[in-house]
């Protein structure tokens, strides 16, 4: 089933949420120019995990207290995130020095969240639950598609009608309500077709409100989905079985206020592991949950690179010369992340021999290979499955970025290929890569951000 079309690409976006630092402003019209190759060296400070605290967010309108939850990065999806929940009626402060987010959800006064945020946003859409849960009534516009597939909520809207849910979709509106007079759900069985996260943590977080026991079968075992139980537990919810495949939850009448950290984000971790491994670099990583990096470390282990866990919540990788290729199947948590995808592939571009890589979870997840291919990477697609077959170096080009990972994979090959690669896609990475630029440069990559506007002038004028 798994397997959608192009998300708006310059998102300009003006955040209402309260900000201490005018600097996260999201709203980028730069390019990076990197030099490479290069040789990195030191730590990296990995900042919590966007896709638990983007869920998290939904999940405090659970509650009419004040909830605070730490290690929420400031990317522009949170800011998104903020805006759906201010339009809702909660009042939010994010201190982007501390990393700290307070939501004020005593107030919740519409149930229904502008297009203009969810179409941007696509996870803003599993706050139906919540508001469902919490309101009797939702209003969400269905998100659309985006860079990488069609990605339906077909899986959402099954399980909120066998919670006892209305669900009626016209002119793009998922109207959603509960006729009973309790106004209150019921608890069900479900079976997820397919183990989607945002469908696992949309009725996790609607099922914590419902009457009665709900069973999730086929539950997805990202994670995030274990880190938002966890946060619902300490609200005080009844949650057993997250992180495996089936969730029982016993509902309760009310959640209260709570004070929670989210967990470190396994793919900008990920992602740092590759740029170690593609520069034959020495560097350090924490924190970290080195489990929810297993698929990647086994396959970094398998093109030849040494990883050491250094203490329990940090990771080393060490130069190693000889990189080999290695066969690579997307798959749901515990499988190898789909969002390690492109990172990966822009690493198995230099390792010797033939990669055989198979994006099983979305549809047009590849459109990195053609840019890939610009750098000097010799990468054939048929469909979703890719043919990488390792050249000795890649050489910089300029490079447009298609959306937040593929853009990743992008910098990382820029990284490893001589010469100066100018690279088109910020407003991506800054939805999810907190200060990307500024931590690579603090590793010892030589990049700098350029304004688009002055490299136009400059080009005009050499005509
Ligand atoms: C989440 C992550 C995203 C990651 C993805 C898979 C967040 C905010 N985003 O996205 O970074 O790449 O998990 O690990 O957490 N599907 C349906 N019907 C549905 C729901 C999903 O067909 O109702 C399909 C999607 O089109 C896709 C597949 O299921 O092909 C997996 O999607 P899903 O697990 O729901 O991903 P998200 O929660 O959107």
């Amino acid at each position: 089933m798994p397997l959608r079309k192009d998300r708006t690409i310059n998102q300009q976006l003006h955040s209402i949420v309260e900000s201490d630092n005018p600097e996260s402003s999201p709203v980028n019209q730069s390019t990076l120019k990197i030099l490479g190759p290069s040789c990195l060296q030191g730590n990296i400070n990995i900042g919590g995990a966007k896709n638990s605290a983007l869920p998290a967010m939904a999940a405090t309108l659970l509650s009419s207290g004040v909830c605070r939850l730490r290690q929420v990065p400031c990317l522009a999806d949170i800011n998104i995130m903020g805006q759906v929940l201010s339009a809702l009626g909660a009042k939010i402060k994010h201190n982007t020095n501390t990393f700290t987010l307070d939501i004020d959800a005593s107030i919740i006064n519409n149930s229904e969240a502008p297009y203009e945020l969810v179409r941007q946003l696509r996870a803003s859409f599993f706050a139906i639950g919540p508001i469902l849960a919490r309101l009797g009534v939702a209003r969400i516009p269905l998100p659309g598609g985006c860079a990488i597939g069609a990605r339906p909520v077909d899986l959402h809207v099954k399980g909120l009608q066998a919670l006892g849910a209305e669900v009626h979709i016209e002119h793009g509106m998922v109207n959603a309500y509960i006729s009973s007079s309790k106004k209150k759900l019921r608890g069900a069985k479900i079976y997820l077709d397919y183990p989607s996260v945002g469908a696992t943590e949309t009725l996790m977080m609607a099922a914590t409100l419902a009457e009665g026991e709900t069973i999730i079968e086929n539950a997805a075992q990202e994670p995030e989905v274990e880190d938002l139980a966890n946060l619902c537990i300490a609200m005080g919810a009844n949650i057993f079985g997250a992180g495996t495949k089936t969730i029982v939850i016993s509902g309760v009448p009310k959640l209260h206020s709570v004070d929670y950290t989210i967990i470190p984000d396994r793919i900008e971790a990920g992602t740092f592991l590759i740029a170690g491994a593609i520069t034959n670099s020495d560097i350090s990583i924490s924190p970290v949950v080195p489990k929810h990096l297993s698929a990647v470390i086994s396959k970094l282990q398998s093109v030849g690179v040494k990883i050491i866990q250094e203490t329990s919540d940090s990771l080393h990788i060490l130069p190693s010369k000889i990189l080999k290729s290695t066969d690579i199947e997307t798959q749901p948590y515990p499988g190898f992340p789909t969002d390690m995808q492109a990172p990966f592939m822009a690493l198995l571009s230099i390792c010797s021999g033939s990669s055989y890589i198979t994006e099983t979870v979305f549809e047009n997840r590849m459109r990195h290979v053609s840019e890939l291919n610009r750098m000097g990477a010799n990468i054939r697609v048929k469909g979703n499955n890719a043919i990488v077959q390792g050249v000795p170096k890649l050489s910089a080009a300029p490079v447009i970025g298609s959306d937040l990972r593929a853009s990743a994979a992008l910098i990382l090959a820029a990284l490893a290929a001589e010469g100066e690669t100018i690279f088109q896609g910020l407003q991506h990475l800054n939805r999810g890569y907190e200060q990307l630029e500024v931590k690579l440069q603090k590793l010892g990559a030589k990049l700098q951000r350029v304004d688009l506007v002055e490299e136009n002038d400059i080009s005009q004028d050499s005509i």
